[in-house]
């Protein structure tokens, strides 16, 4: 089985069709959305979640307004408003609407939709071949054999197709390098455990699924040969924003000396952003937290926190693996070298 057999986000038929993250692994089922609020409901719900297919979804939910029958490029106007207050922290939502909004601006009424369609699709074809090249690009550093931890789903479900850090992890596998992968299930949504191990088995990676806190003792035994992962918005700096627990991977990395790889498209790079503290940190409902898979866990009445990302600092990060190349310490150097290379 190959990651062909799924697609996170489509547009057909005037539709936007997303595979419901929420409810796998259990049930693979594709939503068919008409109107751009339907979408900016799937991304507050999490069907369609992970950075780069946020953007996506977005973009193709201002097509959607561009369709409507009467004055579309109010619509669009709406469109681009209401997406862009869905999720706060991954910065791919914001460039893709930004591209839309550039888009629709150039375009003559008469052709709003085709263009707003053509830009969709080019950003799509765009963070697929971000993901090969990233693939090929990550997979140089992983040596034959290599047991990989990695945190939440940063595969096919949360871009396109291959994916960034499990991007990597497959390409690795697909040249035959013996991967073996420790899964975080990643509370408090368990994207780990639903999605990454779901892209794994789909793959046929060799992978065990565990609890987030059992990462530091995998460490200590000397099991772990590096740390993957993804990214939802990488600062001018370098420090990084990621799924809540993301963090404290790289402190227990760098006391276990193990490398910490952080896998993202030149569209995560917010070089608008000076650094980490700047990120806003999506704060999402504390029932996620305080029930499992729908069971309360918690006494009725006892409140929770739940911020959904944290961030990393530059310094903890090994290397940042775009499509552009593979930056190193001082990841500020670099990454400035590299917008200035890509004009990102
Ligand atoms: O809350 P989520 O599931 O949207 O968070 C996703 C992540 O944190 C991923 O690691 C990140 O978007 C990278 S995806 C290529």
């Amino acid at each position: 089985m190959t990651t062909g057999t799924f697609r996170s986000v489509d547009f057909k038929n005037g539709r936007v069709i997303l595979l419901d993250q929420a409810r796998l692994p259990r049930e693979e089922v594709y939503l068919e959305l008409s109107t751009w609020q339907e979408v900016a409901q799937a991304i507050v719900e999490m069907r369609v979640r992970g950075a780069p297919a946020i953007g996506l979804a977005a973009a193709f939910g201002v097509v959607l307004a561009a369709g409507v029958p009467s004055d579309p490029r109010a619509e669009v106007g709406r469109a681009l408003e209401g997406l862009s207050r869905t999720r706060p922290t991954a910065v791919n939502l914001f460039r893709a609407l930004s591209r839309m909004e550039s888009a629709a601006r150039s375009a003559e009424d008469a052709d709003l939709y085709p263009v707003l369609l053509r830009e969709a699709w080019t950003m799509v074809q765009e963070q697929a071949e971000a993901d090969r090249r990233m693939g090929e690009l990550g997979a140089e550093l992983l040596s034959p054999g290599v047991r990989v931890l990695t945190h939440c789903n940063a595969g096919g479900l949360a871009t396109y197709t291959l994916g960034t850090a499990l991007g990597v992890i497959k390409t690795a596998h697909r040249q035959g390098k013996k991967v073996f992968v420790w899964v975080d299930e990643t509370r408090p949504l368990l994207q780990g455990a639903r999605l990454t191990a779901w892209e794994l088995q789909k793959e046929g990676v060799p992978h065990r699924v565990i609890c987030d806190d059992m990462a530091g003792y995998l460490m200590a035994r000397g099991e772990v040969d590096a740390v993957l992962v993804g990214a939802d918005r990488v600062a001018a700096n370098g420090d990084t924003a990621n799924k809540i627990g993301t963090y404290s991977l790289a402190v227990l990395a760098r006391w276990h000396g193990i490398p910490f790889y952080v896998a993202a498209p030149l569209s995560t790079l917010d070089p608008g952003t000076s650094s980490g503290d700047r990120i806003p940190i999506e704060e999402r409902d504390p029932s996620e937290v305080l029930s499992f898979m729908g069971l309360e866990t918690a006494p009725p009445g006892s409140p929770a926190f739940n911020p959904a990302f944290d961030v990393t600092p530059a310094g903890l990060i090994t290397a940042l693996i775009t499509e552009a190349g593979v930056v190193r310490q001082p990841l500020e150097v670099g990454i400035r070298e590299l917008i200035g290379m890509t004009g990102v």
